[in-house]
């Protein structure tokens, strides 16, 4: 049978998909820490990860709400985009729309230090070093861990040396239900590439997902996520 136009609109709006009825809160992208008016910084996250995963929360029916920081992608306009340069920024905006979230997805690359001053003027070139004061930032994931109604989460851990033992630290110490180990040693997959290779771990389960487009990792990720948590 064949049916119309408006009838096939009217019936995609009923449609129910694995994550329809969900609100999920992603961030994403390169933490900026500015050192003065000029000069910030900050590391090479492109903010691909996340974008592929806000395209496939968004494809499986969430309302999804966007929290990104330097990125070189295109933002998805059926999320909530909310733009915070800084760890201190990005923190408060996550924790001001975290309260009606179901899940929270921390990709972005969090700077764990910014500069305990920020310059006022361009700092000149009248001395021979210069030494930069750093004091450590909030940690954002660790704190929507400690709320008392907490979403389900899951975080990532950037990795050069002891890959799953530090992810593993990382899922303990920071307190998440999911922490995605991305090892980031080599230049073909992880950081600004469109490429990735990741392991889900949670507490009693563990899965490698092989090389492949940022997007499919996604999808997979959160195939296993919601087979395993909803
Ligand atoms: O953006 P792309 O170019 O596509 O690259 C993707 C990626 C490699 C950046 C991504 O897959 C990734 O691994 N993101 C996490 C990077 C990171 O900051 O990892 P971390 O191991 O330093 O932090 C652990 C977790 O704590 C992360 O979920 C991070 O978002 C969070 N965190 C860290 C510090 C902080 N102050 N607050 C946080 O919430």
């Amino acid at each position: 049978m064949k049916i119309g136009r408006g009838a096939a609109i009217v019936a995609q709006q009923f449609h129910t998909t694995e994550l329809t009825g969900k609100n999920i809160l992603i961030t994403l992208g390169a933490s900026v820490e500015a050192i003065d008016p000029v000069r910030y910084i900050s590391n090479h996250s492109s903010g691909k990860m996340g974008m592929a995963l806000v395209n496939n929360c968004i494809e499986l029916g969430a309302q999804v709400t966007c929290i990104y920081a330097k990125i070189q992608t295109e933002l998805n306009q059926r999320a909530s985009n909310i733009q915070a340069l800084s760890a201190k920024k990005m923190h408060k905006a996550v924790m001001e729309n975290i309260a009606e979230q179901d899940i929270f997805i921390s990709c972005a690359a969090v700077a764990d230090f910014s500069p305990e001053n920020i310059a006022k003027d361009k700092i000149k070139k009248n001395a021979d070093d210069l030494k930069l004061i750093l004091k450590p930032n909030p940690d954002i994931l660790q704190d929507v861990c400690k709320l008392t109604k907490k979403p389900l989460t899951i975080g990532f851990a950037a990795e050069t040396k002891n890959p799953l033992e530090n992810a593993q630290i990382k899922l303990k110490n920071k307190g998440c239900d999911v922490i995605i180990l991305n090892d980031v040693s080599g230049a073909d997959f992880g950081l600004n590439v469109d490429e990735n290779e990741v392991t889900f771990l949670s507490q009693n389960y563990q899965q490698k997902i092989a090389k492949t487009s940022k997007q499919k990792i996604a999808k997979k990720i959160l195939e296993i996520f919601i087979r395993k948590f909803l």
